[in-house]
């Protein structure tokens, strides 16, 4: 079963070639960072006009690269939401135009699940029930998997998202555009010992994030001392604690979560689960407690389309198909 997954929900134009949602023949993705870099994040119109522009050959690419002849193409899986409209309204009409062409189903699929089915690209794939947490620039979110059609939320950030966090605290470091692996690379010279910065909790809430007080405490530490940001070492140690931060945040309530459960796997997926530092600590952490991990390559964490094509693959074994009448959905 050869799928086409399509993927243009924020700022990357992706599309890849999937065998039986588990082995990728194809995965391209052309990144947009040069376009919104001078404006410090992504501009919606300026991403949805790119996509357009890049939707026709990143297909060609991937199917090239796959070696497979459009009619070849048995299903056309596409992200329907959540994300920027305009953006995913480029990818989910090239999808519909050519399931329509082709006479070949059309499946929709859900980003974030998307980022979960990254963890069935490849030969060991988890066994259901699992935890999962995707940490992307939009979402931080816990859920208990127990199948494909059962994925339920057990808890998410209340305000900043972990990989807006990171960008954030980067434009204050003056890191620039994505901040996630400039803050990585710089963390790695520094000290993450040297800055006492809070990991917040929510009362009666264990499995709620908070990153907006973190991202506050940073800018206060800047405030006080306005010598940091002139000092390397200093900008370094900074970022290192920041991220540290993050990580304990992050894997604190992952392990609560499996905990509570008593399931065996936890799957973390998402841009920010390329992070070294938060996988050393994931693996560390899970190897302690007898708890079986599931991370994604570091190109499976950051959006692609062959995460897409893996749960549109799931969806169809469920005969989830959508009408061509279908939209997208900002939101869910
Ligand atoms: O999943 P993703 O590629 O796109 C969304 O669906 O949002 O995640 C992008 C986010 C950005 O905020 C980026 O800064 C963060 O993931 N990110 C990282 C790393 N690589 C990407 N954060 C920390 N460390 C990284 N190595
Ligand atoms: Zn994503």
């Amino acid at each position: 079963m050869l799928i086409l997954g399509i993927e243009t929900s924020c700022d990357e134009t992706a599309a890849a070639v999937v065998a039986s949602g588990r082995k990728v023949l194809a995965d391209v993705v052309a990144t947009q960072f040069d376009l919104h870099a001078d404006y410090g994040g992504v501009v919606p119109e300026l991403a949805a006009r790119r996509h357009q522009e890049n939707i026709l050959p990143v297909i060609r690419a991937a199917l090239k690269q796959a070696n497979v002849t459009l009619r070849e193409v048995q299903a056309i899986a596409v992200t329907q939401g959540p994300g920027l409209i305009g953006a995913l309204v480029v990818g989910f009409a090239v999808a519909k135009s050519m399931a329509y062409a082709l006479k070949v189903p059309l499946l929709g699929v859900h980003h974030l699940q998307a980022h979960i089915a990254a963890a069935f690209l490849g030969d060991a794939p988890p066994d259901f029930p699992f935890i999962a947490l995707v940490v992307s620039g939009g979402h931080t979110n816990l859920y208990r998997v127990e199948s494909f059609r059962q994925i339920i939320l057990l808890g998410r950030s209340r305000d900043d998202a972990a990989g807006e966090a990171f960008d954030k605290v980067a434009k204050l470091l003056q890191l620039g555009y994505p901040g996630g692996v400039a803050i990585e690379k710089l963390s790695g010279q520094g000290d993450a010992q040297t800055f006492a910065l809070p990991r917040p909790r929510i009362h009666h809430e264990p499995l709620t994030f908070s990153f907006s007080g973190l991202k506050t405490a940073v800018a206060n530490v800047l405030k006080r001392n306005q010598d940091i940001i002139r000092t390397p070492q200093g900008v370094a140690d900074l970022a290192a604690s920041f991220q540290q931060a993050v990580v304990d945040s992050l894997v604190s309530r992952a392990l609560l979560a499996v905990r509570r459960h008593d399931y065996p796997c936890l799957v973390v997926a998402g841009g920010v689960a390329a992070n070294q530092r938060l996988r050393q600590e994931l693996q560390a952490q899970t190897a302690a407690a007898g708890v079986k991990l599931f991370l994604p390559s570091l190109k499976l964490c950051t959006d692609n389309a062959a995460m897409v094509a893996a749960m549109g693959y799931h969806l169809l074994q469920a005969g989830e198909t959508l009408d061509l009448r279908a939209d997208v959905f900002a939101r869910g």
